[in-house]
């Protein structure tokens, strides 16, 4: 770790005026945590019963610290690349190193590599000497024929290995994305194949492709509707949206990472409470599961916020986006709860469905869409987009979008003819604007953010406690896992 007294000041000419080194107090923080994280790991290695998810924590500390550092080293190298992008609400337009969600995908990858021996060191010892006792030596033919471990998980192993592959996957497209441009309806599929290794997991392993049917229509439809191949249409559409929305959630500094850490938060909370139930719970381990893949993610991101907050020093690229979602995708379907994952991306259903509109043609789509800057105020006002005399939207678009402005889900101005003149980009930042007048960009950032929070609560209330309205039972208080 490099650390300079005064290096907050210090940067080169292609950095920007933005720091890239390590401040002495950064420095010194990061090396305690380094020190704590690297002790409890320790440790966790000296007790006869190791936690894997002690070991979780400690590494993901670890990673915070390493996205965290190279974040701040890889700026100008970024830069120097042209791997960079103009920070758009702001007087001074400043170049900023873009993709560094590339990075923390990076520090992640190679957090949840690390990990892989941790859960499974029990049934390592179990299954290669028997009775789990390590001490026990391998009679040497046996090795040679090559061991006989029918008592080891390998599906478990399976499960965390198609994980790492999808992850790996969804993150070469993001870089790929990051680096060339990637036109949307080219990249907007390629989720669906990041997700094959997980759907195939799924189907060997689990296979449940049921759902329970609400009590007020169990007299029509039986208890249980089994959607079959449908089920797997579902989870691939589940994977192709979640990446797909935050990445169009965005625009703002620090918002794609702020959704993304509270939407972890929310699965984690949820993930927490499965662990309070009494063991053998069915549901412990996938959501034991869910934690071990949850809290590197939460470590990363919280380095990369630091620098993407407003005002930004980094930008995420499209490779966080993907990558954030694709967490998400994981962890809901190998753990079995992809509908609670679709409760906390209610923000996010409604900006794509709010933005559908323009993703599909109807209303012009500029290429971006974030809030307009107002250099005279410093705010943030919705950005607009403009219609002239001669193009004017058709009959029934103008319809809707008379009706929209007058419910108030869109700012319309029309000229002394009634003509358009203006109507407000259809995305959840600009309506926000519409309804809450002009913002600073750190203030709309945060208020979308506790939009998110608030949501994502209720959310997991309506899971558990609503949720015994129309279903018979909750899977967190008896053990049912459908
Ligand atoms: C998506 C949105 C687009 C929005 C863009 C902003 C859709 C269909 N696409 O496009 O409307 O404008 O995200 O990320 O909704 N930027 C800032 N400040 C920020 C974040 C980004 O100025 O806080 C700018 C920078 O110039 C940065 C660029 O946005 O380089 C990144 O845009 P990119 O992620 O490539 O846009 P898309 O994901 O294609
Ligand atoms: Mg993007």
């Amino acid at each position: 770790m490099t650390s300079t007294s005064n290096s907050t000041r210090s940067s080169s000419p292609l950095s920007n005026g933005l720091p890239t080194t390590l401040s002495r107090n950064e420095a010194l923080s990061l090396a305690t945590v380094t020190a704590a994280c690297v002790a409890v790991l320790v440790n966790v290695f000296r007790e006869p019963e190791p936690s894997p998810l002690i070991a979780s924590l400690a590494l993901s500390g670890l990673a915070f610290v390493a996205a965290f550092a190279l974040i701040r080293w890889l700026g100008p190298t970024f830069l120097r690349a042209g791997i960079k992008g103009a920070d758009l609400s702001k007087r001074v337009r400043r170049e900023l190193p873009e993709c560094m969600g590339g990075v923390c995908a990076v520090v992640y990858l190679l957090a949840v590599i690390v990990f892989i021996p941790f859960p499974f060191y029990k049934d390592i010892v179990a299954a290669t000497s028997g009775g789990g006792n390590k001490d026990v030596v391998l009679p040497v033919e046996h090795v040679q024929r090559g061991r006989f471990l029918h008592r080891f998980p390998h599906s478990k192993l399976a499960s965390y290995l198609s994980a790492i592959i999808s992850l790996q996957s969804i993150a070469l497209l993001g870089i790929g994305d990051d680096l060339f441009d990637i036109r949307w309806r080219h990249k907007f599929f390629i989720p669906a194949f990041a997700a094959i290794p997980l759907l195939v997991v799924y189907f060997v392993d689990f296979g449940v492709t049921s759902v329970v049917i609400p009590i007020q229509l169990q007299p029509y439809l039986g208890e249980l509707l089994d959607l079959g191949a449908l089920y797997y249409v579902y989870m691939a559409a589940v994977a192709i949206f979640s990446p797909n929305s935050i990445n169009i959630l965005a625009g703002i500094n620090g918002i794609e990472v702020a959704q993304s850490i509270v939407i972890a938060l929310l699965l984690s909370l949820n993930d927490c409470l499965y662990l309070l139930t009494p063991y053998p719970h069915p549901a412990t381990d996938s959501h034991l599961f869910s934690l071990y893949f949850l809290l590197p993610f939460l470590g990363v991101s919280l380095a990369l916020l630091y620098h993407n907050w407003y005002p930004a020093r980094v930008f995420v690229g499209d490779t966080y986006c993907y990558f954030a979602g694709m967490v998400f995708v994981v962890v809901s379907i190998l753990g079995h709860f992809s509908k609670t994952l679709v409760l906390l991306l209610v923000p996010q259903i409604f900006n794509f469905l709010y933005s559908t509109p323009q993703l599909f043609g109807l209303v012009p789509c500029p290429r971006h869409r974030l809030p307009r800057f107002n250099a005279r105020t410093n705010l943030l006002e919705p950005s607009v987009t403009q219609w002239t005399p001669d193009h004017q939207p058709k009959a029934p678009i103008a319809w809707v979008l008379r009706l929209l402005g007058r419910l108030r889900l869109l700012r319309v101005t029309l000229d002394d003819e009634d003509r358009f003149v203006e109507t407000s980009n259809f995305t959840l930042l600009n309506l926000w604007l519409v309804w809450r007048g002009p913002l600073r960009e750190d203030r709309l950032a945060l208020e979308i953010t506790v939009l998110q929070a608030a949501l994502g609560l209720f959310g997991l209330f309506v899971r558990h406690r609503l949720a015994l309205l129309v279903f018979k039972a909750d899977n967190w208080s008896l053990g049912f896992n459908v």
